[in-house]
C-alpha cells in the first residue's frame, strides 16, 4: 500500500469520531434526529480541530438513508457515493481556490436546481474567509432566501474576517483546541492500529507541540514513523521537532527563577552542545515562563501551551517562586534576547551576557557592583592567607616604619638632587598621621580587590602590579616596592600613564585622594627596618655612590 498520511487515513467517519468536540457533535446529532437543519452552517476554530471533518460527516448525516442515532451510516448507497465523490449532490470548494465572483454566481445558479438523488444539496465552502468581497455579496443572496433543499456548510480559521451579513445567517459553531490527553489517547489508538510501537512520554511530547490541533499531532506522529518505524520514542521525537528536552527548560527557569548565573552557563553549554538552536531553547523557555504567568494570573492550568498535564503540575509549583511582575520582566527581556540573538554574529556570547545581565538587573544591582561582592567575598576568603603572606604585620609599630620613609627620602633624592633630605625625621613624625595607616590597613587588606579592579582597567598594569608589595604610606603616599629582578615591571610602573590609573584605583577604593609610588626593594637586609642613620647611609651610599650622598652631621 502506498503511504497515506496518517491524518488523512484516519479522518473521523462518524461524529462520535470527532473527539474532543462533543459540544458540536452533540447538538448537530440531535438536530438530523428532530429533523431541524438550518440552512448554514460555520463551523470555526484553530487549524485540525475537526472543521472539514465535521462538515463532512454532517453532508452525509443529513442525507444518510440508515442514519445511526444522527451518525451517518456509511454505508448505504448516499453515504458511499459521498465518500467516493461521486455524489453530485454535495459539492465541496475550496474558497482559497475558488474565490471569485464567478464562482460564487455560477454556485448560486446551480443551488436552484433540485437535488439529484439526495435529500439535501450540500455545498461546503472552506477557508470561507478567503472569498472576496464580490464573492460574499453573492452568498450573501442565496443565504438570504436558501431553497428548502439546500444546505451551506462554511468552514474557517478566520471568522473575524467573515462579514457580519454573512455571519447572522449562520449558525455557528465554535471547535475548541482539542486537550493532550485527547490527542495522546487518539495517537496510541491509531499506533495500535498500524502496529507501531510507542513511548507513553513521546506521545506527550507530540501532543504538547501540537496546540491542540489533531492534525498538526497526527503530522508529527507520521514523520515519527518514516523516521523510525519501530517504535516513537521520546528521543526521535526530541530530533524531530528540534525542540529542547522541556526537562531542560524546566531545569532553565529553575535556574533563572533562583538567579544561579554559574548553573545557567552550564546548561546553556549542555543544551547548545547538543546541537540545539538558541532561538529554539529561547522560544521555549519564553513559553515555560508565559505558562507560569498564565498559571499565576488565571489560578489555573487551563490554556498551557505545549506541555503536558503533569509538566503543568510540576510549572505550578516552580512558580509559586515568582512574583507575576518578575515574570513579566523575564519574558520581556527573553524576548529582546531572541530577537537580537537572531541577528547576533555570536549568539551564544549574546545569550550568554543577556543572562547574565538579566540574572544581575533582577536583583537589583549593577554588574559592577556584582564583580565587587565577589571580589569583596572572595578576599574574605583570601584574608587570612594573604595576611599571613604579608612579611610585615597589617598594623606597624612605629619603629618599624623607618624603612619606607628613607626609600622614598630616596626617590626624592634621585628627582631633586637635594642631599639635605636625606634626613628622615620629619617623615618619620608625619608617618604616624592616622589616615596614613588607616590606608596601609586598607591597603594591605583589599590588595585581591585592588588588583582586580586594576585588571578590570588595564590587564597588562595588574600584570606589573601584582609583583609589588605595599612598602609604606606616607602623608597618603603609598609606596610599593618591586624586588631588584623586576626591573621592567618598575619602569613600566612608574611611567606617568600607569601611575595616573593606579592612583585613580587606589584612590577610588579607599575613597581618599591617594599618591603612589613604585620603589626598588632593597636586598634581603632592607626588608629589616633601619635603625641608624649610619644604616640610612649605607643604603644611600649602595644606591647613588659615594659621590652623590653625603653624610651630614647635625652636630
Ligand atoms: N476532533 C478531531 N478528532 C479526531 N481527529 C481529528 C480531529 N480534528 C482533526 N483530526 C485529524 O486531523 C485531520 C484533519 O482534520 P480537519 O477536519 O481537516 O481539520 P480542520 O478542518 O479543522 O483543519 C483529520 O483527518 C483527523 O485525522
Ligand atoms: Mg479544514
Ligand atoms: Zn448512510
Amino acid at each position: 500500500m502506498s503511504h497515506q498520511a496518517i491524518y488523512r487515513k484516519f479522518r473521523p467517519k462518524i461524529f462520535d469520531d470527532v473527539l474532543g468536540q462533543e459540544h458540536v457533535t452533540r447538538t448537530l446529532k440531535n438536530q438530523i434526529l428532530t429533523d431541524n437543519i438550518a440552512h448554514a452552517y460555520l463551523f470555526s476554530g484553530i487549524r485540525g480541530t475537526g472543521k472539514t471533518s465535521t462538515a463532512k460527516i454532517f453532508s452525509r448525516a443529513v442525507n444518510c438513508l440508515n442514519n445511526h442515532d444522527g451518525n451517518p451510516c456509511n454505508e448505504c448507497e448516499i453515504c458511499r457515493s459521498i465518500l467516493d465523490e461521486t455524489n453530485m449532490d454535495v459539492i465541496e470548494m475550496d474558497a482559497a481556490s475558488n474565490n471569485g465572483v464567478e464562482d460564487i454566481r455560477e454556485l448560486r445558479d446551480k443551488v436552484k436546481f433540485l437535488p439529484v438523488k439526495s435529500k439535501y444539496k450540500v455545498y461546503i465552502i472552506d477557508e470561507v474567509h478567503m472569498l472576496s468581497k464580490g464573492a460574499f455579496n453573492a452568498l450573501l443572496k442565496t443565504l438570504e432566501e436558501p431553497p428548502e433543499h439546500l444546505l451551506f456548510i462554511l468552514a474557517t480559521t478566520e471568522p473575524q474576517k467573515i462579514p457580519a451579513t454573512i455571519l447572522s445567517r449562520c449558525q455557528r459553531f465554535d471547535l475548541k483546541r482539542i486537550k493532550s490527553s485527547v490527542i495522546v489517547e487518539n495517537m496510541k489508538t491509531i499506533c495500535n492500529e498500524i502496529n507501531i510501537e510507542y513511548d507513553e512520554k513521546a506521545l506527550k511530547l507530540i501532543a504538547a507541540n501540537s496546540e491542540g490541533a489533531m492534525r498538526d499531532a497526527l503530522s508529527i506522529l507520521d514523520r515519527c514513523v518514516s523516521f523510525n518505524e519501530d517504535k516513537i520514542d521520546y528521543d526521535t521525537v526530541i530530533n524531530l521537532l528540534g525542540t529542547v528536552n522541556y526537562q531542560s527548560v524546566l531545569k532553565a527557569a529553575n535556574l533563572i527563577i533562583d538567579r544561579d548565573i554559574k548553573n545557567s552557563m552550564v546548561l546553556v553549554d549542555d543544551i547548545l552542545n547538543l546541537g540545539k538552536e538558541i532561538s529554539i531553547f529561547l522560544d521555549e523557555l519564553i513559553i515555560c515562563f508565559r505558562n507560569m504567568l498564565i498559571i499565576k494570573t488565571t489560578n489555573s492550568t487551563d490554556n498551557l501551551m505545549r506541555i503536558s498535564e503533569e509538566e503543568a503540575e510540576e510549572l505550578k509549583k516552580v512558580s509559586s517562586k515568582i512574583s507575576v511582575d518578575e515574570i513579566v520582566k523575564f519574558i520581556e527581556e527573553l524576548s529582546t534576547a531572541q530577537l537580537e540573538c537572531k541577528r547576533a554574529l555570536n549568539p551564544r556570547v549574546l545569550l550568554e551576557t543577556k543572562l547574565i545581565k538579566m540574572l544581575n538587573v533582577s536583583k537589583n544591582f549593577n554588574i559592577d557592583e556584582l564583580i565587587n561582592r565577589i571580589i569583596m567575598l572572595e578576599n574574605n576568603i583570601n584574608n587570612n592567607s594573604f595576611a599571613e603572606k604579608q612579611s610585615k604585620p597589617a598594623k606597624r609599630p612605629a619603629a618599624e616604619i623607618e624603612k619606607p620613609v628613607f626609600n622614598e627620602v630616596k626617590i626624592q633624592n634621585q628627582a631633586t638632587e637635594n642631599k639635605e633630605n636625606s634626613k628622615p625625621v620629619k617623615e618619620v613624625k608625619s608617618f604616624e598621621n592616622k589616615s596614613d595607616e588607616a590606608i596601609y590597613d586598607a591597603i594591605i587588606k583589599g590588595w585581591q580587590t585592588i588588583l582586580k579592579k586594576v585588571r578590570i582597567e588595564n590587564a597588562g598594569l595588574q600584570a606589573i602590579i601584582r609583583e609589588s608589595k605595599l612598602d609604606g604610606v606616607i602623608n597618603k603616599k603609598a609606596v610599593f616596592e618591586f624586588d631588584p629582578k623586576f626591573t621592567f615591571h618598575i619602569n613600566a610602573a612608574n611611567q606617568p600613564k600607569n601611575k595616573q590609573k593606579f592612583k585613580e584605583v587606589i584612590s577610588d577604593f579607599l575613597n581618599e585622594d591617594c599618591e603612589v609610588e613604585f620603589i626598588i626593594k632593597k636586598e634581603e637586609k632592607s626588608t629589616k627596618p633601619k635603625q641608624t642613620i649610619d644604616d640610612v647611609y649605607a643604603d644611600l651610599v649602595s644606591e647613588f655612590g659615594e659621590e652623590i650622598v653625603e653624610l651630614k652631621q647635625e652636630d
